[in-house]
């Protein structure tokens, strides 16, 4: 899941690389190194944050104009100085950052070590560059070529870039599986794992794809060749990035920035798609493939983590509105329990990245068995957005947080707009019911700007249970993901423990866990099962429990029920989890700050997931 960032032109590379790295730090902070070309080749890399990097290579010589860089994520060796990206070929002739696993490093090391090679990490990635290093020096071929016939020997998935000394004007990248994009200056060329390093310097990019090789050098066109050494003609696109949306913007964190965002993340992802007026939703990705969905036996939704919980939302609405049974599956287990997938089955991933492995394997093993594959991304070129049939961009703009908040929010509004719009279309709906929802929506952004206004309060609360080891999080219907999603932030970024429970099945066992210690957050908004979730409080409240619960403003039963009180504005039942998943954010945003924790890198943790 690492991040990578290279440089070639006439500029000193090695501030562009900081500021790139940096920029991809969401996406792995275990190391962070860099290779520069200055007479021969400069390593600078240890273990810990960019920032780490900065400290460490202060003083040194780091002048050049070509260069590459890494931030880390673990997978093969621990994260260590040794075993920090650049990795040296054996005769320290080439460099190389790498992105993703080599699957067959072992069998591959062991040949090499017989050939005489010797590792000094523990990664799969060195034995990659000796890999061409070797191809290299027996068949005599140029770099690029050496790397695509040591990449054909490769199983595993990869973005890598490859620098020779005795090359010193090229850069080789290369991907299978893992991101990668190309920043096309004057006389100068960027390559990284997303866009954003480079969106301040072109807005001309080229996105690879996979078993894609490419050759950078100024002053001459981007040569792309695949694997099979076809040349192929580059799809030339500009940029839609803005650069202040990859900034804080005054605020402490990325995170907190993009939960106050919400009013207007979420009125990006309406914008243009319904009108009141004319009482119709219209979501242009999808629409030659409603048909297809309107009429589909069943649809499966693939995804992770948070926007696993969206997809859970997702069932709740299609299911409740349009009236088409939804089946909603961890990718990772989808990709590998053999499911029974039919032709006539619409699969709708859901992905903040687009790039999440175990996602994107699950999109195309459905694809392999004929499903129409759709998409909910908020990155826009990202590789599920690419392969997928169809799909409705979130809109919700760069996320660089871990924690994902205003992503989810989004997703919850574009899969409501899907479930209207398909509820619509079959006429699964009484028309009163449409109406309501709709100006209701058009309400959110509003009400979600009115529901931050809880924030002191909620900070207030956090004071009060950042000290607390376990947490567990309550709601019934259209609640319950809420729940889930509200545990999910908590233990990412505070490291409390934290569950989260349809409410009614707290008397099948996590009721053990309660007593006077023990802080239980529990969504209790007045529509659907409002009543029961007052004996769930009462439950809770008869073991001393302590009680925060999220109410509909003027709410009195639960209220008086409970120990602290947040209320939200009133809505429909369908909109209640967009509303009340903010202060949970807040909730544990708050939390985790008063611990001390980094809210926006949290421990062995990355944004974009590329890894399985
Ligand atoms: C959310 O806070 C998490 N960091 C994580 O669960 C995330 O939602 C998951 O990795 C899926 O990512 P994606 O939406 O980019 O596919
Ligand atoms: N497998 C490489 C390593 O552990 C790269 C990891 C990644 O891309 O997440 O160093």
């Amino acid at each position: 899941m690492c991040g990578i960032v290279a440089y070639i032109g006439k500029k000193e590379a090695y501030p562009i690389l900081i500021k790139g790295l940096k920029r991809l730090e969401y996406r792995g902070y275990d190391s962070a190194g860099i290779s520069l070309v200055n007479q021969g080749l400069k390593v600078y890399k240890c273990k810990g944050k960019v920032s780490d990097l900065e400290g460490f290579a202060a003083g040194k010589d780091i002048s050049g104009s070509v260069g590459i860089g890494h931030t880390r994520w673990a997978t093969h060796g621990e994260p260590n100085d040794v075993n920090a990206h650049p990795h040296f070929s054996g005769n320290e002739n080439l460099a190389i950052i790498h992105n993703g696993i080599i699957e067959n490093y072992d069998s591959l090391k062991k040949e090499l070590i017989q050939r005489g090679h010797t590792f000094k990490s523990d990664t799969d990635t060195e034995v990659l560059i000796h890999l061409i290093e070797d191809v290299q020096a027996n068949e005599n071929l140029p770099l690029a070529e050496a790397v695509r016939v040591a990449l054909t020997q490769v199983i595993g998935a990869y973005a890598i870039a490859v620098l020779d000394k005795n090359d010193p004007e090229v850069i080789i990248g290369a991907k299978k599986g893992s991101p990668m994009v190309v920043g096309l200056g004057k006389d100068e060329y960027f390559l990284a794992s997303d866009a954003t390093p480079i969106v301040e310097y072109t807005k001309d990019v080229v996105y690879l794809e996979d078993e894609q090789i490419v050759e950078l050098r100024p002053g001459h066109e981007i040569k792309i060749r695949n694997i099979e050494n076809e040349v192929l003609t580059p799809y030339i696109q500009e940029l839609e990035l803005h650069l202040e949306a990859l900034e804080k913007g005054g605020y402490e964190h990325f995170m907190l920035k993009e939960i106050f965002e919400q009013p207007k993340s979420i009125a990006d992802s309406m914008r243009g798609r319904f009108h009141v007026e004319s009482s119709d939703v219209s979501l242009g990705g999808i629409i030659d493939y409603e048909q297809k969905m309107a009429t589909a036996k069943r649809i499966i939704i693939v995804a992770c983590g948070t926007s696993w919980h969206a997809g859970l939302v997702g069932e709740y609405l299609i299911e409740d509105l349009a009236r088409i049974p939804v089946e909603v599956e961890y990718a990772s287990e989808f990709r590998y329990r053999n499911p029974i997938v039919h032709e006539d089955d619409v699969v709708i991933a859901i992905s903040q990245s687009g790039e999440t492995a175990d996602t994107l394997a699950a999109l195309e093993l459905a694809k392999s068995k004929g499903a129409t594959i759709i998409g909910v991304c908020n990155v826009v070129g990202s590789s599920i957005s690419r392969i997928t049939d169809a799909g409705s961009y979130t809109h919700a703009g760069p996320e660089i947080g871990v924690a994902s908040t205003k992503a989810f929010t989004s997703q919850v509004t574009v899969l409501l707009l899907m479930a209207l719009r398909l509820a619509h279309k079959k006429g699964a709906i009484p028309e009163s019911r449409f109406q309501r929802i709709l100006a209701a929506l058009e309400k959110i952004p509003q009400q979600v700007e009115e529901t931050l206004k809880s924030a002191a309060l909620v900070e207030h609360i956090s004071a009060e249970y950042k000290d607390a080891r376990n947490f567990l999080y309550l709601g019934r219907g259209y609640n319950f993901p809420v729940a889930l999603e509200g545990a999910l932030k908590l233990k990412e970024i505070s490291y409390i423990h934290a569950e989260g429970y349809p409410a009614a099945e707290m008397k099948h066992g996590p009721i053990a866990l309660i007593d006077e210690e023990m802080p239980v957050v529990v969504i209790a908004t007045s529509k659907g099962s409002y009543e029961k979730v007052i004996s769930n409080i009462q439950e809770v409240k008869a073991r001393k429990g302590k009680i925060i619960v999220v109410v509909t403003k003027g709410d009195k039963t639960a209220a008086e029920l409970a120990d602290h009180v947040i209320e939200i504005p009133e809505t429909e039942e369908e909109l209640v989890p967009i509303l009340a998943s903010v202060p949970l954010q807040l909730l544990s945003y708050y939390i985790a700050v008063m611990r001390g924790c980094n809210v926006d890198q949290p421990r062995n943790l990355a944004k974009s997931v590329t890894v399985e």
